[in-house]
């Protein structure tokens, strides 16, 4: 792997922890002003210096983020559908790599929709992305993409994220399942998770704590953040699962205490 790729990779992984904090604030590129994420700068400002990298389009990236801001940024070159649309699976590479670069974006993030319509259109469009990150040190981060209709079990996530890591993408998102250390174990790369939907933060702790303790590298997660009512006890809380170990317990206490402190 050549310096500016490991480079590049270890903004979004932190060494020598080997753990990653992602925040996720993508949504829109498929769900438009998705809930208190509607003023994306005014949700991304009080929580950037807590994540290691920040996952978002490049319209949110121009508009949202201040430029002299030292978090890497993931920057999403997929797109194409619509909540509203036909089928979400149908996505194509809509960012060139010289945009990525004139952004100064650590990794470029796309989804892959395996067992969907458009399966074959995407993976091939992963390797296509690998082909040309490559060639100007760019990590890939592969999304799988899960459809409504099937099912998150671990079988399933660690086929999709083995297809994910064949076709070169350097690090892979998905979905914490029963089983996990199944998906970690047969995927050659790191994997970090989504959160998914809102739940309760007592669940989003306990969600990361468990993806951490089955071998994920840390989380790209987004809702469980910020569409908490105390965004920055929860990303904090987050944090010190990932930086410093702490267990779901410890966690939850400091989730507590800093809510009390405020
Ligand atoms: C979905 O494809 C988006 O890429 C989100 O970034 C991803 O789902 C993570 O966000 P959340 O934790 O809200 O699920």
């Amino acid at each position: 792997m050549d310096w500016g790729l490991q480079n590049r990779l270890s903004r979004i992984i932190r060494q020598p922890q080997n753990r990653a904090l992602m925040l996720a604030v993508d949504h829109g590129y498929f769900l438009g002003p998705t809930a208190r994420l509607e003023n994306a700068q005014k949700t991304i400002g009080p929580l950037l210096e807590y994540c290691d990298s920040l996952m978002l389009t490049r319209g949110i990236l121009r508009t949202s983020v201040p430029p002299a801001t030292d978090t890497p940024m993931v920057l999403r070159v997929s797109g194409g559908s619509s909540i509203v649309g036909e089928d979400l699976s149908r996505e194509d590479i809509t960012v060139d790599i010289k945009d990525a670069l004139r952004l100064n974006v650590s990794a470029m993030a796309m989804s892959i929709f395996v067992g969907s319509k458009y399966e074959y259109q995407t993976i091939v469009n992963l390797g296509r992305l690998v082909n040309t990150s490559i060639e100007y040190g760019m990590p890939v981060l592969a999304v799988t993409a899960v459809g409504k209709e099937m099912s998150r079990d671990s079988r399933y996530l660690s086929l999709a994220c083995r297809l994910a890591a064949e076709q070169g993408a350097h690090i892979v998102k998905t979905y914490y399942c029963e089983g996990f250390e199944e998906v970690v174990d047969s995927c050659p790369v790191p994997v970090i998770i989504a959160g998914g939907k809102k739940t309760s933060e007592r669940g989003a702790i306990d969600l990361t704590y468990n993806a951490v303790q089955a071998g994920a590298v840390g989380v790209d997660m987004g809702r469980n953040i910020w569409q908490s009512d105390n965004p920055v006890p929860m990303i904090r809380a987050v944090q010190s699962i990932i930086h410093r170990n702490n267990d779901a317990d410890a966690a939850w206490d400091m989730y507590n205490q800093l809510i009390k402190a405020t």
